[in-house]
């Protein structure tokens, strides 16, 4: 309890991330792992081979950028850094263990951003009603010619997850929530098509309920209504083991992996 304080207290994060809950969000994901890290490792393996695929398939290899790197449990940052000449990892909050791990590799920097850029227009419309909820235009390495590899790893479904909690709390209509989520989604899946090089797509789509029996028992659509518009790999994540929140459900994530969104 105390260690988890000081990592909150100490971890570089702007003041608009820290009152939206990124460092939270960053935190809980962080001791998630931990309790479930048998679980998630085939998971976190499979992002990390589709990524080493992926940059085989890359004819030149200047810069790499990372989106949602977070705790690089599912980044292969060795082969990353030994391949390209540069490896710009970018998150809303990078943990202090990253910067630390950074600290090894000469050619990977760390770059804290908001990838739909709504953040801070979030903060400020949440507290008055009358302000319309931001749209997003992510335009981040988007004019970066020496960009020739981009991944987004693990992030597209969280991209509404921390903004929709807090405008919960601050009783904006469900309505405008699940518009202002499914703009985010959607933005951010026109926004790879937009990067330059060879571009990288692993998202969780779907939350499944199962009994002890392994059948699934419920569905959620966790990406707002928005569908992967490419043929994906997919597989089963085992996101929360039966037993670990409830004695008689386990729940899976599906998860879908899109080696070049560009080749499609
Ligand atoms: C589920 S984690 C992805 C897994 C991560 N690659 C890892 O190994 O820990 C999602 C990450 O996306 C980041 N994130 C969420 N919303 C973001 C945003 N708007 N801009 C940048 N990063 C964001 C979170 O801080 C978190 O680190």
């Amino acid at each position: 309890m105390i260690l988890e304080l000081i990592e909150y207290l100490a971890t570089p994060c702007s003041w608009t991330a820290r009152k939206l809950g990124y460092l939270n969000g960053q935190l809980g994901i962080k001791v998630r792992h931990r309790q479930c890290r048998r679980a998630w490792q085939g998971h976190l393996e499979r992002t990390r081979n589709i990524i080493r695929a992926a940059i085989l398939d890359c004819p030149q290899r200047r810069k790499a950028v990372v989106l949602g790197s977070g705790l690089l449990l599912d980044v292969p940052l060795s082969d990353l850094s030994a391949t390209f000449d540069e490896v710009v990892l970018v998150d809303v909050v990078h943990p202090l263990s990253v910067y630390l791990t950074a600290r090894w590799y000469r050619n990977v920097t760390l770059l804290q951003a908001d990838v739909t850029s709504t953040a801070a227009e979030l903060a400020r419309a949440a507290r008055d009603a009358s302000i319309p909820l931001p749209h997003a235009f992510p335009q981040l390495f988007c004019d970066d010619a020496r960009v020739d590899y981009v991944v987004s790893v693990n992030l597209l479904s969280q991209l509404p997850y921390v903004p929709s909690h807090y405008l919960e709390k601050n009783s904006r209509p469900e309505a405008e929530i699940e518009a202002y989520g499914r703009d985010l989604i959607e933005s951010h899946l026109d926004y790879l098509r937009r990067l330059p090089g060879v571009v990288t797509l692993i998202t969780d789509v779907e939350k499944l309920k199962l009994d002890r029996a392994g059948e699934i028992v419920d569905r959620y659509d966790i990406l707002y209504g928005a569908t992967i518009p490419w043929p994906a790999d997919e597989w089963r994540w085992e996101h929360v083991p039966l037993g670990h929140v409830a004695s008689d459900f386990s729940y899976h994530r599906r998860v879908c992996a899109v080696k070049n969104v560009k080749s499609l």
